[in-house]
């Protein structure tokens, strides 16, 4: 049913609208067969970078590229893309039927080849018995895979989704997403699909692009963008509760140093950030007769949150800022308990003065003993 897959290639790509730039000299690669996820916050630029590869707005400088050719000259209909839209607008008085063979008529496509070709994408998205019906009595999210249809019909080489399930409430948004991650596997056609929701993103994307004012600032697997993040920005934006941050600086002895923890000497870096991931503390509640359990440090539980399965706490430090820990639910503890923490250092980060990655954390050379 499909054809080949084809790779989409941004080559340092600019637009600006008036004083904004809404996309900054993006390079971005997207494989054949790939379902590679844009996120970021609002206004980063992301359905801007959508419709500059749909053909939709020009870009300022640079070129995009879908397959083995340059499309700059290449007008929407000539790029074999299709893009399904946050608002998904079905012509309310056509049936599903005529919806999803709309685009084949205009396009000139005989009456028995729409009606075999709508035939057979209905089928593919379990649309066959609603194909009667009008968009007024379906559900959203069977107009959602009517609009998804309506794409795919026209069997494109690559398929761009802008926010498609922003309009759907919670459960149906988690089908809609397994569909279309089905679909893909089934399809095997490059998608490429935009979300500012970076727990959708993790979940949907093989690959995932990070975004922020206009730039790219790290393509990789779910994994690699959450465990290895490539600067301060991506390591805030993903992962929920987002990672604890500690401010650290070059001591006398040209050892980092902030709050309870002193790193090991000959740091070539004035000053530092440290990342901590919540679900990579672990606490013990300290009953005051007991030892100390050795712990990195120790702080008072300000608040603790039962999410049922685990709870998030939150605690008086170890800086100045508060941190939060996400411990299992058996971990008997209240506010106002003291806590001896420790940290999971092979599992932190470090970022320099200019928010870029520079590896793990050391284990401190010494813990605090308040
Ligand atoms: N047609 C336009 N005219 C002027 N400014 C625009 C235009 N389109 C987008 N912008 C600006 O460019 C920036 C990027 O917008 P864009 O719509 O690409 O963001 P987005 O990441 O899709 O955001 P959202 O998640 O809210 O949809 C924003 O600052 C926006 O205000
Ligand atoms: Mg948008």
């Amino acid at each position: 049913m499909t054809r080949e897959p084809r790779a989409v290639v941004l080559k340092r790509v600019r637009k600006r609208f008036r004083d904004v730039t809404a996309v900054a000299d993006v390079d971005l690669e997207v494989h054949p067969g790939e379902l590679m996820v844009l996120v970021g916050p609002s206004g980063c630029g992301k359905s801007t970078l959508l419709r500059l590869i749909a053909g939709l707005d020009e870009p300022d400088a640079g070129e995009v590229w879908i397959g083995d050719r340059c499309v700059d000259e290449v007008a929407p209909g000539g790029r074999d893309v299709a893009m399904v839209f946050q608002s998904y607008a079905l012509y309310p008085h056509m049936t599903v039927a005529e919806n999803l063979g709309f685009g084949l008529r205009v396009r000139g496509a005989g009456p028995a080849a729409t009606e075999a070709r709508v035939n057979e994408v209905a089928g593919v998205l379990g649309l066959r018995g609603l194909l009667s019906r009008r968009p007024g009595q379906l559900s959203g999210g069977q107009q959602q895979r009517v609009a998804l249809g309506r794409a795919m019909v026209r069997d494109p080489g690559v398929f761009l989704f802008d926010e498609p399930l922003s309009n759907l409430d919670a459960a149906l948004r988690l089908e809609t997403r397994d569909e279309i991650a089905a679909l893909h596997r089934r399809l095997g056609t490059t998608m490429i699909f935009v979300t500012h929701d970076q727990v959708e993103a993790l979940s949907l994307g093989q690959r995932v692009a990070v975004m922020d004012q206009g730039r790219v600032h790290q393509v990789g697997t779910p994994h690699e963008v959450y465990r290895r993040p490539a600067n301060l920005f991506v390591a805030g934006f993903v992962g929920s509760p987002p990672m604890n941050r500690l401010r650290l600086v070059r001591d006398r002895e040209g050892r980092l140093a902030g709050g309870p923890f002193v790193f090991p000497g000959g740091s070539p870096h004035r000053e530092a950030t440290l990342g901590v991931r919540p679900e990579d503390l672990t606490l013990a509640v300290v009953a005051p007769p007991d030892p100390d359990p050795n712990p990195e440090f120790t702080a008072t539980a300000l608040r603790v949150e039962s999410l049922g399965s685990e709870q998030r706490i939150r605690l008086d430090g170890p800086g100045e800022a508060a941190w939060v820990a996400r411990a299992p639910s058996a971990l008997h503890v209240t506010a106002g308990d003291r806590v001896a923490v420790s940290v999971a250092w092979e599992r932190t980060h470090l970022f320099g003065a200019d928010g870029g990655r520079i590896g793990a954390a050391p284990r401190p050379v010494r813990g605090s003993r308040p």
